[in-house]
């Protein structure tokens, strides 16, 4: 299925997404007692957010992503870092299991899933993981902060209706972050056998009309981007309507949900 995560799109996802704060980093090792011993899979790993600095406190990561002009930014990204441990692999959730063929039962510190499952299908996702995960292992499901249009300030709302607007369509999609989708992801973990927790990193930061503009085009199908050269229209347009709402302050909550697999 095409999601639309391609060319230009690819780009302002690299250049404008929101990276994983050093804590929420250190949730997930201490959640599974990762070292550099471990190999992860960062499934759904887009440019590389979550994939390089999690790369830097284990053995290896593999990540996947169904998207190869994603998978080409990131590992832009990862040369520009000096990040020589990642193998990034086209595939989806349905490859796991084959991948699991490669990488053997029990040979996994983690599988981490930042801001995609809901493009998969989780309840069957957790069962195919869990033979592949070491004592204590386990999945972790990270939501990266609320899309700028869903939140509850003046600016967003602002944004909201021009979006809307400019779309010809209402933005109801919440891309698995709210606290309903968590818990059923948390449910879905309890019934494939997982012990869960969950934990949260909070923090606040100052946007530009720049940012946010390069936000809303990461998230858009690429065939929804305003053309080339509209896109200085839009901006402009997009400026005049927030800038009597500035500052543009966002607090980010990046959601941290474990399911661990038990110590044998
Ligand atoms: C919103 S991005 C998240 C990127 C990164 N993990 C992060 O936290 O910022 C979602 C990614 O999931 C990928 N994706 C979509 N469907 C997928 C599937 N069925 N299996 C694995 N990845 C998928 C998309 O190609 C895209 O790169």
């Amino acid at each position: 299925m095409d999601l639309g995560f391609r060319g230009a799109v690819a780009d302002y996802y690299h250049r404008y997404r929101r990276g994983y704060p050093p804590a929420a980093i250190d949730a997930l090792v201490e959640a599974f007692g990762l070292s550099t011993d471990d190999v992860v899979v960062d499934l759904g790993c887009g440019t590389g957010q979550l994939t390089l600095p999690l790369a830097r406190r284990v053995r290896s990561v593999v990540a996947v992503d169904p998207e190869p002009d994603m998978l080409v930014r990131a590992r832009s990204a990862a040369g520009e870092q000096g990040v020589a441990n990642v193998s990034w692999m086209i595939g989806s959730d349905a490859d796991l299991p084959t991948l699991g063929t490669v990488i053997g039962d029990r040979n996994l510190g983690g599988v981490t899933v930042g801001q995609a499952l809901h493009w998969m299908d989780h309840e069957k996702l957790f069962r195919d993981l869990a033979p592949l995960l070491r004592s204590g292992g386990g999945v972790a499901v990270l939501a990266n902060g609320t899309p700028l249009w869903q939140q509850d300030t003046a600016w967003s709302h602002a944004l909201r209706g021009y979006l809307e607007q400019w779309l010809g369509t209402k933005l109801t999609r919440t891309c698995g972050t709210d606290d309903a989708s968590q818990l059923r992801y948390g449910d879905s973990l309890t019934a494939a056998g997982y012990d869960v927790a969950s934990t949260a990193v909070d923090y606040t930061d100052e946007l530009s009309t720049e940012q946010i503009v390069g936000g809303v085009y990461s998230a858009l199908p690429v065939h929804r981007l305003p053309a080339p050269e509209q896109r200085e229209q839009f901006a402009e347009r997009l400026h005049d309507v927030l800038q009597p709402h500035l500052p543009f302050t966002e607090q980010i909550r990046v959601s941290i949900l474990t399911g661990r697999v038990a110590e044998l």
